[in-house]
C-alpha cells in the first residue's frame, strides 16, 4: 500500500492509474478503523480497479467542546488493517495540506444541516459537506463509498453532490454491527463496561418502532414518543427518534413508502446515533 501525504503527490499517483485506463473508488475515514470500516474497504474493491482511503481527522466537523482532542487516532493499527485489505493507496493529509490558513469557503446544505444531528451539532454537516467536496476535488473518483450508520451524513453528502453535479457515484454500504445489535462506531471506544452492555438497546428500539410502524394501527408521532421513553427508562437522554421519508428525511406521513427511522442519544458521555431503513 502506498501512503502518501500531499495532495500533489496523490494527483501524480492517481495521474499513471488513470493513463493506464483504471478507474477509482474512494473511502474517505477518521481513522481508528472498524469492521464497518473494512466492508466500505471491501466493497470499494469490488466496485474500482483501485481503492484509495484517507484518513483525516476534520477539525471542521467538531463543535466548540466536541471530541476533535481526544478523538481516537491509532495511525499504525489503521495502516496494518488497509494494508492486509489491499487497499491501494492511503491518503494521510496533515491539517494545513487540506485547510489555507485563510479559508475563506464553506460547503451548506441547506435545511437538511440543520436537522437531527446537525440540530445538536450546529456547522457540523457543514465542515462535513467542505471536507468531503474537497476531497472529491482533490482524487476526483468514479465512486465514493459511506457507511448507512451516518444516514443523515450520507443524504447529506448525496444533495451536495447533485446539487454541485460532482461526478461521483455515491455508494451506501450497510451498518456493521456487533452479535448484540450494536452499530459499529470509532466513538463506541468511549463507553464504559456498564454502558457497552446497555448501548445495544438504542438498536432494539429502532427495531420495535419499524415492527409497530409495519403493523399499523399507532401513530407514528405515538411510536416515535414510545421509542423515546423507553430509552430513557434504560439510562439514555434521548436527542432524537423521527420516522422519516429516506430520501430527503422530512418527516414521514402515512403515505410514505420508503422509511428511515433516525435515532441519537447520550449514554453517559457518549452520543450514539443509529437508524433503520426500510420499505412499507
Ligand atoms: O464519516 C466520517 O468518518 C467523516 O464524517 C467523513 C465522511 C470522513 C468526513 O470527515
Amino acid at each position: 500500500m502506498q501512503i502518501v501525504n500531499t495532495v500533489s503527490e496523490l494527483r501524480e499517483v492517481i495521474r499513471t492509474w488513470r493513463l493506464a485506463g483504471e478507474n477509482v473508488a474512494f473511502v474517505p475515514t477518521m481513522g481508528n478503523l472498524h469492521a464497518g470500516h473494512l466492508q466500505l474497504v471491501n466493497e470499494a474493491k469490488k466496485t474500482a480497479d483501485r481503492v484509495i482511503v484517507s484518513i483525516f481527522v476534520n477539525p471542521a466537523q467538531f463543535g466548540i467542546g466536541e471530541d476533535f482532542e481526544v478523538y481516537p487516532r491509532t495511525e499504525r493499527e489503521d495502516r496494518e488493517i488497509l494494508d492486509a485489505a489491499n487497499t491501494d493507496l492511503l491518503f494521510l493529509p496533515a491539517v494545513g495540506e487540506i485547510y489555507a490558513p485563510d479559508a475563506k469557503t464553506v460547503v451548506t446544505v441547506t435545511e437538511l444541516s440543520d436537522l437531527y444531528c446537525g440540530a445538536s451539532r450546529p456547522g457540523h454537516f457543514s465542515g462535513v459537506a467542505t471536507v468531503v467536496c474537497k476531497l472529491f476535488n482533490i482524487v476526483q473518483p468514479d465512486a465514493a463509498l459511506f457507511g448507512l450508520k451516518d444516514f443523515q451524513q450520507l443524504v447529506v453528502i448525496r444533495t451536495m453532490v447533485r446539487d454541485l453535479n460532482i461526478p461521483v457515484e455515491i455508494i451506501g454500504v450497510d451498518t456493521v454491527r456487533e452479535s448484540n445489535g450494536l452499530a459499529m462506531s470509532s466513538r463506541n471506544g468511549y463507553l464504559t463496561g456498564a454502558e457497552k452492555s446497555v448501548a445495544p438497546k438504542l438498536y432494539q428500539s429502532l427495531c420495535v418502532a419499524r415492527d409497530a410502524v409495519l403493523a399499523g394501527g399507532q401513530s407514528y408521532a405515538d411510536i416515535e414518543q414510545q421509542a423515546i421513553l423507553f430509552l430513557q427508562k434504560e439510562g439514555f437522554q434521548p436527542d432524537y427518534f423521527c420516522v422519516c421519508r429516506s430520501n430527503d428525511l422530512i418527516k414521514a406521513t402515512v403515505e410514505d413508502a420508503d422509511l428511515v427511522l433516525l435515532a441519537a442519544a447520550k449514554l453517559g458521555k457518549t452520543r450514539l446515533i443509529d437508524n433503520i431503513y426500510f420499505s412499507r
